[in-house]
């Protein structure tokens, strides 16, 4: 039985289909070509070497090791590379036993910089934004820590003070986890400069503002 409208345009019937096929019959090159490449593609996808490779994933057991883990603890007394820490000023804020009042490097305003925007994130929700320790953290009941600007702080030695952040003091924790040594030594710089700003004096005013100001006060 012929297919309706299939039969209906001149020249598509069956015979028409088979006369073309016939003409075709050899296999052309193109013909192959494409035999060829969906062999290749079908074949490709069936490689599972790669893909199926042995491996561990981390933690994954191994009776391989006496330990029966298959994660290897780092031998004793390797350092990574760039984390050897030679520099005791830099990394304890002590030079042989003794705490340091030098910084371990310069202290340019893009450090100052830095040291405020870090201050102000991990320091002033206690200390509050000039150093006073009326922070939104001590409003709310938390111990208040001292002021910055008590004679005792504004003396202490720089090393003191990143002490303080590395270890903790008292009810403050550390933070050492987050905070880098270099930030510390920012957050460090800054507490300077907010000091020095709560005790500054006319001399401290560079001479032509200085007018400017005794001008104001009359
Ligand atoms: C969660 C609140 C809190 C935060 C945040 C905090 N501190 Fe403190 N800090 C305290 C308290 C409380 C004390 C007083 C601790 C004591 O005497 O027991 C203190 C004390 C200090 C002191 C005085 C130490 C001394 O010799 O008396 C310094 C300096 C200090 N903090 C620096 C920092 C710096 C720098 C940061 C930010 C990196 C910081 N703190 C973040 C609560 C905090």
């Amino acid at each position: 039985m012929k297919a309706k409208g299939y039969s209906k345009e001149k020249g598509a019937g069956p015979q028409a289909l088979g006369g073309y096929l016939s003409a075709q019959r050899k296999p052309g090159p193109l013909w192959r070509f494409g035999l060829l490449s969906v062999c290749v593609v079908f074949f490709a996808g069936c490689r599972l070497d790669m893909h199926i490779q042995p491996k561990y994933k981390p933690d994954e057991p191994s009776t391989f090791f006496e330990d029966g883990r298959s994660d290897r603890p780092e031998v004793n007394g390797v350092v990574a590379r760039g984390h050897l820490r030679v520099d005791q000023q830099f990394y304890t804020g002590r030079v042989n036993g003794v705490v340091v009042n030098t910084f371990p490097f310069p202290i340019t305003r893009e450090v100052l910089d830095r040291g405020r925007e870090r201050f102000n994130i991990y320091c002033s929700p206690c200390h509050d934004y000039t150093g006073s320790g009326h922070g939104m953290i001590v409003q709310r009941g938390f111990p208040a820590p001292p002021s910055y600007h008590i004679d005792r702080l504004r003396q202490a030695p720089v090393g003191h003070f990143f002490e303080v952040i590395t270890d903790g003091y008292g009810a403050m924790f550390s933070y050492a986890s987050r905070i880098s040594p270099k930030d510390r030594w920012a957050i460090v710089a800054y507490i300077r400069a907010l000091q020095l700003s709560q005790h500054a004096t006319l001399n401290d005013v560079p001479a032509q503002e200085r007018a400017e100001l005794t001008e104001e006060a009359k």
